[in-house]
């Protein structure tokens, strides 16, 4: 603890990610490794949810997104699908109250409606609990996927364009993002991913164009504040450019 007190003097407090989205990896190998069953490891991989979420709170940064489920996951063993899903509405029910009282405001994203009945109505009980918060902005992706997203934003604009609501010569990169279920959040500043693999399955593609990546072997039971900071000291090592040259960076 001490030691961690003492690297978080490493942080430079001005220049935290403004947003940080995580693929959380690594359930399943963490439950192997101990013999244990996946759905101990989705368990204790709740722990490390909740660990970030109020450290990310506590540092003052201020958008967390986590992929919780992707549409992808639908197509897991049924047993596992059922467990993950009440997991999620459990977790919801147990952690509101402290959201409220850490100011955390929750925002889903993802085809939420594919969701068991009272898993929608825990989340949506938590998105009402918290719509005063001001402080951190903790997005829940759950059923979630980036192509999925992307396609219902061009039906939407195509159907607007045909309705004569908008002109197609005027849709640019400003109004594709507002089509977007991201649309009052700025893009990712950093993407994590746990537990090993170095891809991006299918999270955020418009969002994550110019984010810094960072690839963690760490589990995502085994994520915490620590490793967490790490990735945060090698965020703030890094020189963003956003396509310009380090002379032209350095001058601003
Ligand atoms: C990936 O590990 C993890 C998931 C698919 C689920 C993550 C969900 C949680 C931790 C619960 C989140 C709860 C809330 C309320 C946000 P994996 O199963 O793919 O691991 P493996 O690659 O080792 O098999």
């Amino acid at each position: 603890m001490e030691d961690l007190e003492k690297r978080l003097k490493e942080l430079d407090p001005t220049r935290l990610p403004q947003h940080v989205a995580i693929i959380m990896d690594g359930n399943g190998r963490w439950a192997r490794m101990r013999s244990r069953e996946r759905s101990d490891g989705h368990a204790e991989g709740v722990n490390s949810v909740t660990r970030i979420t109020r450290f990310s709170s506590d540092i003052g940064i201020k958008y967390l997104t986590l992929y919780a489920f992707s549409t992808e996951n639908w197509n897991r063993p049924q047993a596992e699908v059922d467990m993950l899903m009440n997991l999620i509405g459990w977790t919801i029910r147990r952690e509101t109250p402290d959201l409220v009282a850490n100011n955390v405001k929750i925002h889903l994203l993802g085809e939420t409606d594919r969701l068991p009945e009272d898993v929608q109505q825990s989340l949506y009980d938590g998105v009402k609990a918290t719509a005063h918060c001001t402080g951190l902005n903790l997005q829940l992706c759950l059923s979630y996927s980036s192509r999925w997203e992307i396609t219902r934003a061009v039906r939407e604009l195509a159907e607007k364009a045909m309705r004569g609501e908008i002109n197609p010569d005027r849709i640019d990169e400003h109004t594709v993002a507002e089509s977007l279920s991201t649309r009052d959040i700025p893009d990712p500043d950093l993407l994590i991913r746990t537990g090993g693999e170095e891809r991006v399955s299918n999270f955020l593609l418009w969002q994550i164009a110019y984010s810094e990546l960072y690839f963690t072997p760490v589990l995502w039971p085994d994520f915490d504040n620590s490793v967490y900071l790490d990735a945060l000291i090698d965020y703030q090592r890094r020189e963003r450019r956003f396509g310009k040259t380090s002379d032209q960076v350095k001058a601003e």
